[in-house]
């Protein structure tokens, strides 16, 4: 089963990357705002996460949805998607090239299967529980690893702000603590590709407060089959109260420190 849903995963993000690399309007505009007038949803939002649902349920009508624009059932096969159908919107508005599409499955909770699909890099990142991460390229398949821990003086921690102006004045504040004992911070725009550099040691870490499942679900499980370590606060799994993924060796310090600076609270 696995073989099959990795394989429908795949698919599914290869046809909702191509919809947002060729399809996006050169006046893409903002379709509605969420939980902030800076959390914005454009038409290709709505677009790619009807694509991905309408795929997946052809394929598995038994099967559950979560869905960042909406998709939500709970299907009745114990297998649910976990969904971001455009995983760096605000990138993608502005034409930058840091996005993706995030597709997950997990029955019982555990994810099973990761995928996520970076059109712009030309890269597909995926993962299989106990089986490793690898990247498809335009040179071919890459097995993914962590890099070393540097000390923590020489650590590229990469991080995000959320879209509510009181949690974001924290969040600046945990950043502003953190630059000085760091080599330097990062803010790409998309949690699922800071996920994912981090499984291909193009970082030496990442923490966010405030993410919701469809952002990490995949990401999460990609990091972990590449050597990562992932957590939230100290003995919690990662999470909306706070997600961090790292190399063993910078993972324990991170946390450490962010739990010093109250990294998961407002
Ligand atoms: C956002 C991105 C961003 C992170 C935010 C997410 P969206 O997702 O992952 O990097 O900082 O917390 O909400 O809104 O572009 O799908
Ligand atoms: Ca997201
Ligand atoms: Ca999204």
């Amino acid at each position: 089963m696995l073989a099959e849903l990795l394989g429908l995963a795949l698919e599914a993000g290869r046809r909702a990357g191509a919809l947002l690399r060729d399809g996006r309007p050169d006046d893409l505009a903002v379709a509605r705002t969420k939980s902030s007038p800076i959390d914005v949803v454009t038409e290709m939002d709505i677009a790619a996460e009807k694509l991905i649902t309408g795929f997946l349920a052809e394929h598995r009508p038994e099967d559950g949805f979560l869905g960042e624009e909406g998709a939500a059932s709970p299907g009745t096969s114990g297998v649910r998607w976990v969904i971001d159908p455009l995983d760096g919107t605000v990138n993608y508005l502005y034409g930058l090239p840091t996005w993706a599409v995030s597709i997950a499955a997990e029955r019982d909770g555990e994810t099973l299967v990761g995928v996520v699909e970076a059109p712009m890099r030309n890269e597909t990142y995926r993962a299989v529980l106990g089986g490793g991460a690898y990247a498809d390229t335009a040179v071919g398949e890459r097995r993914l690893a962590v890099r070393p821990a540097p000390p923590m003086d020489q650590a590229l921690i990469s991080t995000g702000f959320a879209y509510v102006q009181t949690r974001r004045a924290h969040q600046a504040d945990v950043a502003q603590r953190m630059i000085p004992v760091l080599r330097d911070i990062r803010r790409g725009g998309s949690a699922a590709i800071d996920l994912c550099d981090v499984a291909a040691g193009r970082l030496d870490g990442y923490y966010e407060r405030g993410l919701n499942p469809w952002d990490l679900a995949a990401g999460d499980l990609i990091a972990r089959e590449a050597g990562a370590l992932t957590g939230g606060r100290p003995g919690e799994r990662p999470s909306g109260e706070l997600t961090i993924a790292a190399p063993p060796g910078v993972f324990k310090p991170l946390q450490q420190l962010l739990d010093e600076l109250g990294a998961w609270h407002d």
